[in-house]
């Protein structure tokens, strides 16, 4: 019988912020597909779950390239695709890894449509984003009562940042690790002058920057912005 495809959210990258459930499938999946945007980096999704792994588990690394090339060439993700369906055809059941939550800003929602395009049995298991997981460890509450929360990839257009600023009391800022100066001007201009920004949370080397100080060079991918009208 063909196997079942899981899509693992394995949270920030504390190994102890899985679910119940993501850990019961992991302790025993047959395959764990372990996605690396580089063919010489290790899997950070990995590396979060090894401590729930059964010793025989079979790894397949998968190289995924950036999001944004999809439309361009999804000749990489055909394949992936088919080394996949090849595990699943042999009977084996494979999880695939997804920091954070799968179903947000994720390489897996890519993936997930492709296999369930061709009929996969698939279950998808949420995990802690990295934004409910930072404001939880700072304990920094992110929208309260009638609040309007906006979810900004500080990829956007200012233009685009700016109305969706405008339009809210609290925003979450993913993907700052780029134009933070710019960041830092849109959001002082919008009246958001309370502001936790966090690298690598869960990390050994997590930090906690202050953008009022910051220098204005770039930070880690891992690099998160919650923010707050003042
Ligand atoms: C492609 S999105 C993945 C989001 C992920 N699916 C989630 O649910 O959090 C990558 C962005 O998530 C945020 N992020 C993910 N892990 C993080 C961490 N450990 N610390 C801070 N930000 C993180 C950053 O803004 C990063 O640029």
């Amino acid at each position: 019988m063909r196997g079942t495809f899981y899509g693992i959210g394995v949270g920030p990258g504390d190994s102890e912020l899985l679910t119940l459930k993501a850990v019961k499938i992991l302790r025993n999946i047959d395959v764990v597909i372990a996605p690396k945007t580089e063919k010489n980096e290790g899997s950070i999704a990995l590396d979060i779950v090894r401590p729930h792994l059964k010793e025989a588990v079979e790894i397949c690394y998968q190289v995924f390239p950036m999001v944004k090339d999809f439309q361009k060439d999804f000749s990489l993700w055909e394949q992936n695709k088919i080394e996949i369906e090849a595990i699943l055809d042999a009977g084996k059941n494979a999880a695939f890894l997804t920091l954070g939550d799968p179903m947000f800003y994720s390489t897996y929602i890519y993936i997930f449509k492709l296999l369930q395009k061709d009929g996969v049995k698939i279950e998808t298991v949420p995990g802690i984003p990295a934004f409910v997981a930072i404001a939880a460890k700072y304990n920094q509450p992110i929208v309260e009562g009638n609040d309007i929360l906006s979810i900004i990839p500080a990829t956007a257009n200012t233009s685009e940042i700016e109305a969706a600023l405008t339009h809210s009391d609290a925003a979450v800022l993913m993907k700052v690790y780029k134009n933070l100066n710019d960041i830092k001007q849109t959001l002082e201009t919008c009246g958001y002058g309370d502001t936790l920004t966090v690298s690598r949370l869960g990390f050994d080397d997590e930090e906690k920057i202050d953008l009022k100080t910051f220098d204005g060079t770039d930070l880690n991918y891992l690099s998160t912005i919650l923010a707050r009208r003042k």
